[in-house]
């Protein structure tokens, strides 16, 4: 009897790379793998890797090192690296681990087929393949999703932006906008098979369409989007404050599938180190738009991305962060501690700030933003909110799943039924600075 060869894939970083290894495994499974979660039993070791911050990479390449030993014992298994670190790092991956078989980079998700059989060929000798394809599509590659009830889809891939502290634009390249016809389709396909809510994916979603060849803007996509049947919801990330149209507050608020969440990276909240970020934008005009949407749009959520420790980011720079969240009151926060890459001119800038430093700005920062969405959340309670149901109970207690509102927020209830999928009302009844917990009515 023969068996499938095994893959193991683990993914690190964004929504983007896990939908990316979505797409490897569907095409795998198409090639006759199947997949386990046993590192010790796999045939093919995939690593789907980041390079945001210089603390992942060093996991990465420190989990290489352990791989290793699994290839002494066993030298017919192979290792891949794909991901935006295999596109940064390149050769210099066989260079520090040569026991790497090969490397793909992130525009080559839909070509793994090729890549596989040309690692056949080259009968196990270093095979790299990192060259750009010319046009973004996704058409009838295999995709194994996660979730039959929220599905990724990758509108436009890369970034133009060019913020000084950030990889993602030589990890991922120049933008690329996929076709809004295909994107339509993908939808289409997905309410057919059931799916309740799509997830629109991309670095800068403000600015898609603006590089096709009959431009369509990104309100119009949500709008065309909107209208497909079965699909009851729609989500998207990021967006960048410099794109924010008023346009797209006014489409947010028409589509009543589009949720009531927008995530909105500031990066800081001083003007200063905004210039020097890159982010063409100052806090004025952030502050702006946050007044336009809320004037605008009801019960709507915010979230954002932020960062300590940007080389030359004063206490007060500081300071001024800390006032934007007491005014701005976000629902959530992502807080980073800057990481210096090398490949960004950041890393150029003197002045870096002290670890130490760094890392009491950030506590500073997450004890300010866990008291606001504390203080958020408590008046939720007693609200009444339509639910997606997405998972059952992590502690596999009877009835018990969680859920998340438009609004972007976890709620945790126990249901009479199997309601996985459905869409269902909650009343909530208590709650955290992270998590609501609800009794369903009805
Ligand atoms: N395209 C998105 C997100 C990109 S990466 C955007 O523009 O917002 C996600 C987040 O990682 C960023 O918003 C930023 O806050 C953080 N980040 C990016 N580069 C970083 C670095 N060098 N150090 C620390 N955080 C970083
Ligand atoms: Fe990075 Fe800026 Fe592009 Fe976001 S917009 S991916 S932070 S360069
Ligand atoms: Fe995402 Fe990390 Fe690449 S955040 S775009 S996987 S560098």
């Amino acid at each position: 009897m023969t068996h499938k060869p095994k893959l193991f894939i683990k993914t690190f970083g964004c929504q983007m790379n896990v939908n990316d290894s979505e797409y490897i495994i569907g095409q795998l499974l198409k090639l006759g793998y199947s997949t386990t979660e046993d590192i010790f039993k796999s045939n093919l070791i995939l690593l789907n890797t980041c390079c945001v911050r210089a603390k992942v990479e060093q996991k990465i390449f420190s989990l290489i090192g352990k791989i290793k030993k699994i290839k002494e014992s066993n030298p017919d298994v192979i290792l891949g690296i794909c991901g935006c670190m295999a596109q940064k790092e390149k050769e210099n991956i066989f260079e520090r681990a040569p026991h790497v078989d090969f490397i793909f980079n992130p525009s080559q998700i839909n070509n793994l087929e090729n890549i596989i059989n040309n690692l056949v060929k080259y009968g196990g000798g270093k095979y790299i393949s990192c060259d750009d394809t010319p046009e973004f599509s996704l058409n009838h590659i295999p995709v194994k999703r996660e979730s039959k009830i929220s599905a990724w889809i990758q509108i436009m891939r890369g970034c133009n932006n060019y913020c000084s502290y950030c990889v993602v634009p030589y990890t991922r390249g120049p933008e690329q906008s996929r076709g809004a016809s295909e994107i339509l389709s993908e939808t289409a396909d997905l309410a057919h098979d059931k799916y309740k809510e799509i997830f629109l994916l991309g670095q800068n979603v403000n600015s898609y369409g603006n590089d096709l060849s009959q431009p369509v803007t990104f309100s119009k996509l949500l709008e065309l989007l909107n209208n497909i049947k079965g699909i009851e919801r729609i989500r998207f990330t990021t967006s960048h404050p410099k794109d924010f149209s008023f346009n797209l507050i006014k489409t947010i608020k028409k589509c009543h599938k589009v949720c009531n969440h927008i995530h909105l990276p500031v990066q800081s909240g001083s003007s200063k180190i905004l210039k020097m970020m890159n982010r063409k934008y100052d806090i004025d005009y952030y502050k702006n738009i946050i007044k336009e949407i809320r004037n605008n749009i009801d019960d709507i959520a915010i979230t954002t991305d932020v960062m300590v420790g940007f080389p030359g980011e004063t206490e007060k720079d500081f300071t001024d962060t800390l006032n934007v969240f007491k005014e701005i009151e976000f629902d959530e926060a992502y807080t980073f501690i800057y990481s210096n890459r090398e490949n960004a001119v950041a890393s150029l800038l003197p002045d870096q700030v002290p670890l130490q430093a760094k890392k009491e700005r950030l506590w500073k920062l997450i004890d300010l933003q866990k008291e606001i969405s504390a203080k958020i959340n408590k008046k939720l309670e007693g609200k009444i909110f339509e639910v997606l149901v997405d998972k059952k109970s992590k502690r596999n207690i009877e009835n018990q799943f969680s859920g998340r509102t438009g609004t972007n927020k976890t709620v945790v209830f126990t249901g009479k039924q199997d309601l996985l999928g459905k869409l269902a009302k909650v009343k909530i009844v208590k709650s955290t600075a992270w998590t609501l917990y609800g009794e369903i009515i009805g």
